[in-house]
């Protein structure tokens, strides 16, 4: 086990107290370098001032008063004066920047045979020579008159000021982990196959877009398990059914004619084959084609609208000038042979198309002259598997529609199903050209 946390809350705290500790320390150590000097020096001049006086004291007072002004001083003030020797050794000062600022001091103001030391003959204190008259004598002043006061009320409230912060970066950083924490539920619960309910997007732009993202995802997600879902039930039932009257019409075959059986099994096979087709069109990752750009929708028509001329069928195509546009051929073909052939499947034997440009959008229209469909039910119509009543005697699995919508939206467009003028279906398909 180690001690580094394993949530993103605690290791972001821990890293702000770390960052507030460090700067806290840097700061008081700028504090102390700077400081140090101007605090020596005042220092240095009180003592200069107390040995000043003490020696005036000396050399002025009475030779019979000086015990007793001597020992005046060290009642009062703490300031005791010895007789020294200027061969006398003393221990040497420790080296400290604060204490070689003050001796410069001292002796630049007292001379330069001034001696400071932190202890002699074995006593503590702050010790200065003077000199009178070649005689040398030592003045020791408390060692308090040197420290600093009482640096632990400081560290008391450095901490508190720490530990606020501390507390500070707490709040702030759980209120960032909110919606965080909320994500990772959801996620959760998306692996483990269920639905999360929509995430709030609220607070930061950051968590919000991941938020929106997520629900978008999570959307998909469920609308493509559902697609699934329905392909396969569409997939077993549109299959199943020709190939139940396959077998049937394969038991049969003694009672009724062969060439009457051939005809019917051909049809159900080209329907399954149909339907095949279908599937995989509804399957097939719909944005894998490259785009091209710059294509001639009218070409492309042209194109698809040749192949149903053998086949004896009337299809109709009035072109109108076009803007090149960027398309994904193979899926505009899908698109619009799935229209012609609802066209001639649900609405009847000839099929007008037409293209033409307004403003910004492109429109291609195929018309017939069928029952069409009624405004209420277009919208349905354009999803998977769904299909009029009066299309059920017709063969077919209820997904073009579908496909034709996917297609349009992929390329930024949208398919309207609109009733024509005199009856029939109008089905529009738009694209935007800019
Ligand atoms: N041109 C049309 N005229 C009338 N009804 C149509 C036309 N095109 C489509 N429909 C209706 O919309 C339904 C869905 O169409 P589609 O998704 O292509 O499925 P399918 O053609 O396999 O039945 C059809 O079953 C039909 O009821
Ligand atoms: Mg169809």
């Amino acid at each position: 086990m180690t001690l580094w946390p394993r949530t993103l809350l605690w290791r972001s705290v821990l890293l702000i107290a770390a960052l507030l500790v460090v700067a806290h320390l840097a700061w008081l150590q700028i504090f102390r370098a700077s400081e140090t000097e101007p605090r020596a020096l005042q220092v240095a001049q009180q003592i200069v001032s107390v040995v000043n006086l003490t020696r005036a004291a000396l050399v002025t007072a009475e030779p019979a008063r000086r015990f007793a002004l001597l020992d005046e001083l060290a009642q009062r003030e703490g300031i005791q004066v010895y007789a020294g020797d200027p061969a006398e050794a003393v221990p040497a000062l420790p080296d400290r920047p604060f204490l070689r600022i003050m001796e410069a001091r001292l002796r630049q103001d007292l001379g330069a045979q001034t001696r400071l030391a932190l202890e002699r003959e074995g006593v503590a204190g702050v010790w200065v020579s003077f000199r009178i008259d070649n005689e040398e004598f030592w003045v020791s002043l408390p060692r308090s008159r040197i420290e600093r006061n009482t640096p632990l009320r400081w560290i008391g409230w450095g901490a508190l000021v720490l530990a606020l912060a501390v507390v500070g970066a707490f709040l702030v950083v759980a209120r960032i982990n909110r919606p965080l924490r909320e994500l990772t539920r959801a996620a959760e619960q998306l692996g483990r196959g269920r639905t999360p309910p929509r995430i709030n997007a609220t607070g930061p732009v950051e968590i919000r877009t991941l938020a929106q993202a997520f629900n978008n995802m999570a959307a998909d997600i469920q609308r493509q398990d559902e697609e699934r879902a329905l392909l396969l039930a569409g997939v077993s039932h549109d299959l199943r059914t020709p190939l139940a009257r396959i077998r049937l019409a394969l038991e049969m075959l003694d009672d009724r004619g062969a060439s009457e059986l051939k005809a019917g099994v051909a049809q159900d096979i080209g329907d399954i084959d149909a339907a095949i087709g279908q599937f995989l069109d509804f399957a097939r990752p719909i944005d894998a084609e490259t785009v091209m750009t710059e294509a001639d929708l009218n070409a492309l028509v042209q194109a698809v609208v040749e192949r149903y001329t053998p086949l004896g069928k009337n299809v109709q195509f009035t072109p109108a000038p076009l803007p090149r546009l960027p398309l994904r051929a193979q899926a505009l073909q899908r698109l619009l042979s799935n229209l012609i052939d609802n066209a001639l499947r649900h609405g009847g034997d000839s099929v007008d198309i037409k293209t033409g440009h307004d403003g910004k959008t492109v429109y291609l229209e195929v018309m017939d002259r069928g029952p069409g469909i009624p405004p209420a039910d277009a919208g349905r119509m354009l999803q998977p598997f769904t299909r009029m009543d009066h299309a059920r005697s017709t063969s077919g699995t209820g997904l073009g529609l579908a496909i034709v919508d996917r297609i349009a939206r992929l390329h930024g467009g949208a398919v309207k199903l609109l009733p024509r003028e005199g009856g029939g279906l109008r089905a529009r398909v738009e694209l935007p050209s800019a």
